[in-house]
């Protein structure tokens, strides 16, 4: 049994939606995902961080469930900047069973258990929401629920998991950190930077806290392994 991470899966099966457009870094992903899974087990948890499906609603997404599901563990996903197909936990959660969906699990204003350690994330925030009206209100909103989620751990040590990096070369974003901080995050796991951005991610320790870049071009679409 073993914990693992990867961000940024970018499934588009049932849409048309080819990845190879960004990069030879993503030629044939999917059959390279399910290889990198191939070494995991129905015992494994695997949280995924974000851009997950590129459909803009559960009928667009479903093949991509699908795949997921087929790949061994469990999954518990969080959300994307790019996952247009995402709903409330309710409706997320009937659509994965009325579709027979049983290995995928939502973090999200929560927080989950593996072992000693309480699992916490939720998508975050990145300066290209600068672009955005109200970015201030999206900004509380994501440190709320992140510190939501890191109140549930009480007193557990801590995993987080975001989409956005809180941090990359020339950018923090404070809010994020001091939270991430305030509440000892012993490790945190982002997506989102792909290409030639991964050059400006900051990994390692940074306030305390060990950061790891984990989307899936990056992992050249091997799941990282976070903890047995
Ligand atoms: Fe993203
Ligand atoms: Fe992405």
């Amino acid at each position: 049994m073993a914990l693992y991470a990867i961000g940024d899966l970018h499934l588009g099966l049932g849409v048309d939606k080819p990845m190879d457009v960004f990069g030879p870094g993503w030629a044939d992903h999917v059959r390279r995902l399910q290889d990198g899974f191939s070494q995991l087990t129905g015992e494994d948890l695997t949280v995924l961080c974000g851009d997950t499906s590129w459909g803009i609603d559960f009928r667009e997404s479903l093949p991509d469930f699908q795949f997921i599901d087929a790949l061994p563990g469990k999954k518990l996903i969080l959300k994307g900047n790019h996952d247009y197909w995402w709903n409330t936990a309710a409706k997320m959660k009937r659509f994965f069973a009325e579709n027979g969906i049983t290995t995928i699990d939502i973090l999200h204003n929560n927080c989950h258990f593996y072992g000693d350690y309480a699992l916490c994330g939720t998508r975050g925030w990145f300066f290209e929401e600068d672009q955005k009206p109200h970015n201030e209100k999206v900004l509380a909103r994501e440190v709320g629920r992140l510190e939501a989620s890191l109140k549930l751990a009480a007193g557990r040590p801590i995993l987080a998991f975001l989409h956005y990096p809180p941090l990359y070369e020339g950018y923090r974003c404070p809010e994020i950190l001091r939270v991430l901080e305030q509440y000892g995050a012993e490790r945190c796991f982002y997506g989102h930077l792909h290409g030639v951005t991964h050059r400006r991610a900051i990994q390692g320790l940074f306030g305390g806290v060990d950061y790891s870049l984990v989307s899936a071009d990056w992992l050249r679409f091997v799941p990282k392994k976070i903890c047995d």
